[in-house]
């Protein structure tokens, strides 16, 4: 290992988008922590000489947070973080399921929330460092059918854009990562048509180098980056008109 080798934790990374990332990091040659729960697929991952397991749930914030004090203990120090945990019961979204909601909420919201309150002393007093978190662009406006997996990530959007300002009085930068339709076990359960599908890897690799970039928000693939800016500036009476006559899911 090189003295200047940098250095990540990764959730969600057991599968998917976690999972591409990590792999994408250590083949730039980074030191890589990976957590999730489950912990067969993490150790396999972590055969990779630059990757190291971590096994955790992180609804749980004191696991969290102890999770983050042996990866700091084991590595020196960490540069990044990028949470990417999240659930979403396709079938349980119809109705108004209040545990499924409560569900993803805790994983989607509040594990996301113990990530980050889990490096927040850290970095706050190192100075320095990145937060990445992956929600999702559906966050912006409400949709058909799906009452939970939308509100909780437009909770998370709110959250990211707000602790942005407050990390960046400490030189900590703050990104929002927004993908459209990536082909994960999370989209294999949609029944419906997923326009502009992208595989992991091609997440990975827009997310490596948004950060690289330092950018606020790492939106893709382009043409869905162009359909959410539209749709967050049409006013509610035209915005409701096309999803009722397009949006059959
Ligand atoms: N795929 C897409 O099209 C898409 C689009 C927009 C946003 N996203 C977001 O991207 C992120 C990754 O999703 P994905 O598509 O890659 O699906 P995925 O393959 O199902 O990945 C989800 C990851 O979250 C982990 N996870 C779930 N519950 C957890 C918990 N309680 N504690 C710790 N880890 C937990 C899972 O691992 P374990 O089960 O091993 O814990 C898995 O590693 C999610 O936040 C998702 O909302 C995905």
């Amino acid at each position: 290992m090189s003295e200047n080798q940098k250095k990540v934790w990764v959730t969600g990374a057991s599968s998917g988008i976690g999972k591409a990332i990590a792999e994408k990091f250590a083949k730039e040659n980074w030191k890589v922590a990976i957590s999730a729960r489950r912990e067969e697929l993490l150790n396999e991952i972590a055969k990779d000489k630059n990757i190291f397991s971590y096994p955790l749930d992180v609804t749980d914030l004191k696991r969290t947070q102890d999770t983050f004090k042996k990866i700091l203990g084991d590595f020196g120090d960490i540069d990044l973080v990028i949470f990417s945990s999240g659930i979403y019961e396709r079938k349980l979204e119809k109705e108004i399921n209040v545990e499924n909601i409560k569900q993803t909420f805790e994983v989607n919201f509040f594990g996301t929330i113990n990530s980050v309150k889990s490096v927040e002393d850290y970095f706050k007093s190192k100075k320095n460092g990145h937060i990445t978190i992956v929600s999702s662009p559906v966050g912006y406006r409400g949709l058909p059918k799906s009452t939970g997996y939308t509100p909780s990530k437009a909770a998370l959007n709110n959250f990211t854009q707000g602790i942005f300002f407050d990390f960046k009085k400490y030189n900590v930068m703050v990104t929002l990562v927004s993908p459209g339709f990536i082909k994960t076990q999370l989209t294999d359960k949609n029944d419906f048509p997923m326009p502009f599908l992208k595989s992991p890897e091609y997440s990975a690799e827009k997310i490596y180098n948004g950060i690289k970039n330092k950018k606020f928000e790492i939106i893709f693939p382009f043409p869905i980056a162009v359909m959410y800016w539209i749709f967050r500036i049409l006013p509610n009476k035209i915005y409701n008109f096309f999803i009722s006559k397009f949006v059959n899911r």
